[in-house]
């Protein structure tokens, strides 16, 4: 299906199982521990042995020596891969790091040996005997120092230019009647999933079999032949449940290739987990920025001039962060410009997590447009829904496909009882405790992505699906169920998911956003492809009704199954986008709404409860939508006052790599949650007339608990985490 122009009305509109808030399908599977995850594919006694993976213990230089004869020695090792003897190895589109260093050794804990024995036990400690001498060498881990230095260099984000630049931005804002211009700043973040990077291997003669935990198969598949100097067509990729990724898996890592080159030198299935210790300094984080804020106003509210300028580093061929992404699309103001800087940094590499460049950009944006509404002694709210613009304000020929901020802004306010809040800091206590509102615009873009599908149906008149789309979490089993149980007019108990293989037709995979809706409308597609062959079959008409199992025409009421009483039908379609997305601006919207407390003496934080209004075209499962936007939320509350990797600048580290030291909320932390989904649809977006909403989710939660807690007591944080010691000195007088 090509989708090159608006949706018109479409089975999807009927919504009587879309839209609805259907629970899991998989949940029982999930809850009962019979969904099998990458580590668990093969078990104890079916002949599989293990990986012990070895990170590097420099962050850059070279490997002088590696002995690996006591190593191969110790009881139960099967072999010891190394670069010496893994043979030569390609690199995969979307690593710029050897995922087996040697003898360059680019990050800390970059892999640089795998020790394969018959228990994890024997490798682990086998991996204890190996010697490794380095030479190293000097790096640059100080975000802060390359910038004062001026290092940073213009990088593009992914497809859009690394700066912009609309009317006289500097004119405007020297005549600005009141400005602000502030710096902000956001730690690198690590993504902290529950499953730790996984996977087993197993050859059979050239042909690899790769059970792993895998954001985008296709990706992995690719990125896996190129490193291993194969046929993509060699490699069987499964990855049908994922504990979570956040953007850490959406790219091959250590794990995969190690355990496939271990696996060959081993002549066993082996299995490969990233210990969680080298998760954070072996795979990838987002990374930390800098972020200056100009923005000049006219006393009535309006904004004439906003600019913003990140600076974030990488190693060597990777990506900036992307922050001033929101700032390009989000308000309005004549006189314009951003800029993206990229300093090269000897950490790990730097890569997308959760709603990469948006969520720290608007971490920044959001606590700015706080300042500035004090400055122009306007509500927050009111001064955000001056500057909402209904064009690109860079490209004013080109509308947004659909923009509710107002909405957003609106409803929440109500909701939340912002009417509430107190106007001057610090000026409402409950006993010890400072209360505290603040308040932001969400905003997150959608991503147009070719997804394909496959739909078979049988005389049962049962219909399985299969894509190489991924579960990591967030329901696609559940939301492709529903559309296709839409689509074909059959009960949803009448569905088979199939998902996360490569056997699979090639799918938009999970990331970004944009699984869900892109993921739904290559299965949409595929529906009514088969819907098609079905009515041919029967000799109905084409337009004929698909409803309650059956298919109707007329006098004719045939139940679907019928179509494959000789065979099974099998079609397969996708959706594949035109210029849509060039010629509307598509994005998600909102606004997150937070109460806190500051203990008086302590400075000790607290989120009392959270509100997050969402509009993201049509919903396809509020269960599912919901439980995506509260872990999202949750995660801002995180970045707002926990997260942060602490970089080791002698030893060029993250040197808090384990889950006790790096903290993220837990149930304690999170008190009440609410989220409304405004009720649009989106025909430009999607044939489902939907958009991506998880990230939207996190997108400007920081901010809006920065600012509650600069209502609450007066202190402006402009570097995150919002740690109590940060406040503490700061505190007001208690009277
Ligand atoms: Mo996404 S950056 O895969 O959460």
């Amino acid at each position: 299906m090509k989708f090159t122009e608006p949706a018109g009305p479409n089975a999807i509109d009927n919504q009587t199982i879309i839209s609805r808030p259907v629970s899991r399908i998989d949940g029982r599977l999930k809850t009962s521990g019979g969904a099998k995850y990458g580590y668990e594919q093969l078990g104890p006694n079916t002949g599989a042995a293990y990986g012990y993976v070895v990170g590097a213990g420099i962050a850059k230089g070279k490997i002088r020596s590696l002995e690996s004869s006591a190593a191969r020695a110790a009881p139960g090792v099967l072999a010891v891969v190394t670069a010496e003897n893994a043979g030569k190895l390609g690199k995969g589109k979307y690593n710029f790091a050897p995922l087996l260093a040697g003898p360059e050794v680019h990050h800390y804990h970059q892999a640089v040996a795998l020790v394969v024995a018959d228990t994890f036990e024997a490798a682990r400690s086998a991996a204890t005997l190996l010697r490794i001498e380095y030479a190293a060498e000097k790096g640059e881990f100080d975000l802060q120092a390359a910038r004062a230095r001026g290092d940073g260099q213009p990088a593009p984000i992914e497809q859009d230019p690394a700066d912009t630049s609309v009317g006289d931005f500097d004119g405007a804002f020297a005549k600005a009647s009141i400005k602000l211009d502030e710096t902000y700043s956001t730690p690198d973040q690590s993504h902290a999933m529950m499953e730790p990077h996984a996977s087993i291997a197993a050859w059979d003669g050239d042909q690899l079999t790769l059970w792993t935990s895998a954001q985008m198969v296709d990706w992995h598949r690719s990125d896996l032949a190129k490193t291993l100097g194969i046929e993509k067509e060699k490699i069987r990729l499964i990855s049908p449940f994922i504990g979570g990724g956040f953007g850490g898996k959406l790219f091959l890592r250590a794990d995969a290739v190690l355990a496939a080159l271990g696996s060959r030198k081993a002549r066993r299935p082996v299995k490969v987990a990233l210990p969680r210790p080298l998760v954070f300094n072996n795979t990838t984080h987002r990374p930390a920025t800098i972020q200056r804020i100009r923005i000049g106003a006219e006393l009535d509210g309006k904004i004439v001039a906003i600019a913003h300028d990140s600076w974030s580093g990488n190693l060597d061929g990777g990506p900036p962060e992307g922050a001033v992404a929101a700032t390009r699309l989000l308000y309005a103001g004549a006189n314009r410009q951003t800029a993206t800087r990229l300093a090269k940094i000897d950490l790990p590499e730097g890569h997308s997590m959760r709603a990469p460049g948006e969520a720290p950009g608007l971490m920044a944006l959001e606590v700015a447009m706080d300042e500035m509404a004090e400055k122009l002694k306007l509500d927050p709210v009111e001064f955000r829904m001056m500057n909402d613009t209904q064009v690109d304000p860079e490209k004013p020929e080109r509308k947004f496909s659909l923009r509710n901020l107002r909405a957003c802004l609106q409803l929440g306010a109500e909701r939340f009882g912002w009417s509430r809040r107190p106007m001057t800091p610090a000026s409402l206590r409950e006993g010890r405790l400072y209360i505290g509102y603040g308040m932001a615009a969400a905003f997150r873009n959608n991503i147009a992505m070719k997804s394909d599908a496959r739909v078979r149906l049988g005389r049962d008149g049962r219909i399985v699906v299969e894509t190489d789309m991924t579960d990591i979490g967030t329901g696609s089993y559940t939301i492709i169920a529903q559309t296709a149980a839409e689509t074909m007019g059959v009960p949803l108990s009448s569905i088979d998911v199939r998902l996360g293989s490569s056997d699979y037709p090639v799918s938009c995979g999970s990331g970004g956003q944009f699984g869900a809706v892109n993921s739904t409308s290559g299965v949409f597609a595929a529906c009514m492809k088969l819907r098609e062959d079905i009515a041919r079959k029967l000799g109905l008409p084409f337009d004929s009704k698909f409803e309650g199992g059956r298919v109707a025409s007329g006098e004719w009421r045939i139940p679907v199954g019928e179509a494959a009483a000789n065979g099974d039908l099998v079609a397969e379609d996708g959706v594949e986008y035109g210029d849509l997305d060039k010629r509307y601006q598509e994005s998600t919207f909102g606004a997150h709404f937070c109460e806190v407390t500051v203990d008086a003496d302590t400075a000790e934080m607290r989120v009392r409860r959270m509100l997050a209004v969402c509009a993201a075209g049509r919903i396809l499962n509020p269960k599912t939508a919901r439980s995506q936007v509260i872990g999202a939320m949750t995660m801002g509350v995180g970045a707002a006052l926990m997260e942060e990797l602490t970089v080791d600048k002698r030893a060029g580290c993250f040197i808090n790599h384990d889950l006790a030291a790096y903290e993220v909320p837990v149930n304690a932390d999170i008190p009440h949650q609410d989220v409304i989904f405004l009720d649009e649809l989106d025909p430009i977006a999607s044939p489902m007339k939907a958009k991506g909403v998880a990230e939207l989710g996190l997108c400007g939660v920081a901010a809006a608990v920065a600012n509650a807690v600069y209502n609450a007591v007066g202190v402006r944080v402009r570097d995150y985490p919002i740690t109590l010691d940060k406040l503490l000195e700061k505190m007001p007088i208690r009277a």
